[in-house]
């Protein structure tokens, strides 16, 4: 039996303030959604398990280009279209899975959006679906104190004559207890099985961006089956603006070794990345890229 990966890498990132879709978007020269594959591809678990077979989706405009971008990292990789949401893309990626054969009883839905996940992450959820629980998820404690808000309003004019009606407020409904909070990550772990029956759930709201699920453990709460947490990594964080990808960049440069090789891992060492290091022409070449061909 083996592992296999979905990276979803469709949608447009618009937050991101990028003329690319965010996937393709560099990071110290070399997409994304490539700094992703890599990290998934160079996990080993302590077994020397590793993931076989990556389904990526792309989006739709941009298919050829990501198996292009993909071509060189070895390994199944298979791309495929993404869908109108999130939870679309995934649905579609577990098709294409179950048209590759029958032999994958463990899959991994990952983020393209998260680039540098360290490998030991990818590793520890394998591990924990490995033994026995059929939905992991990493997660990090929540450092800011988080409360849960009513609708907001505007106050009324504070003086005679103005025009400010002054700030939206919201109102404070309650103070969430913060020891009890994970911020989740991806990869999230599933046994095939669970996953699949979670998205068969769900697949009602998959195609309305307001219904649909955020990511695929809610799929699986939803069905009523238990989720569990293994601890996350703050280098899996997702980028969603301009700000996270300009953190993204002084990480990669204040320590590229450790974001760009391999890292150690409870098991055998991971073999070397086949691209992406510091001779890697992508990384090499830098500069502004503003369309998906200059990605490559
Ligand atoms: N994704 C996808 N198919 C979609 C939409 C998103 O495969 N139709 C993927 C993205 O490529 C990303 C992940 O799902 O890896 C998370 O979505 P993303 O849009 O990046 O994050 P959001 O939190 O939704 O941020 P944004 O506000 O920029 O949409
Ligand atoms: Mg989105």
């Amino acid at each position: 039996m083996s592992v296999a990966a979905v990276l979803t890498a469709a949608g447009s990132g618009s937050r991101l303030g990028h003329t690319l879709p965010k996937a393709l978007v560099p990071l110290g020269g070399e997409p994304l959604l490539r700094h992703a594959a890599r990290r998934l591809l160079e996990a080993r678990t302590s077994d020397g398990e590793r993931v076989t077979t990556l389904v990526v989706t792309a989006p739709p405009d941009d298919v050829d280009t990501v198996r292009t971008l993909l071509g060189h990292l070895g390994g199944d990789v298979v791309v495929v279209p993404g869908g109108a949401t999130r939870q679309a893309s995934v649905a579609a990626a577990l098709d294409a899975l179950g048209a590759r054969g029958p032999d994958v009883d463990v899959v991994l839905v990952h983020d393209a959006a998260r680039p540098l996940v360290p490998p030991a992450l990818v590793a520890r959820v394998v591990e924990a679906v490995r033994a026995g629980h059929g939905a992991v998820v990493p997660g990090v404690p929540v450092t800011d104190t988080v409360k849960q808000v009513g609708d907001p309003t505007r106050p009324a004019q504070s003086s005679v004559g103005s025009t400010d009606a002054g700030p939206r407020v919201w109102p404070v409904v309650r103070t969430v207890p913060r020891g009890d909070l994970r911020a989740v990550q991806t990869p999230q772990g599933f046994r095939l099985d669970v996953l699949l029956r979670a998205h068969a759930h769900g697949a009602h709201v998959a195609h309305d961006e307001a219904l649909a699920a955020s990511d695929d453990a809610g799929l699986v709460e939803l069905l009523g089956e238990p989720v569990w947490v293994v601890e996350g990594h703050e280098d899996a964080a997702k980028i969603t603006t301009a700000r996270d990808l300009a953190v993204a960049e002084l990480l990669l440069r204040a320590a590229p070794a450790a974001a760009t090789g391999p890292v150690a891992t409870t098991g055998p060492a991971p073999t070397a990345p086949t691209t992406g290091g510091h001779d890697d022409p992508a990384r090499r070449r830098g500069g502004a890229v503003t369309t998906a061909e200059e990605a490559l």
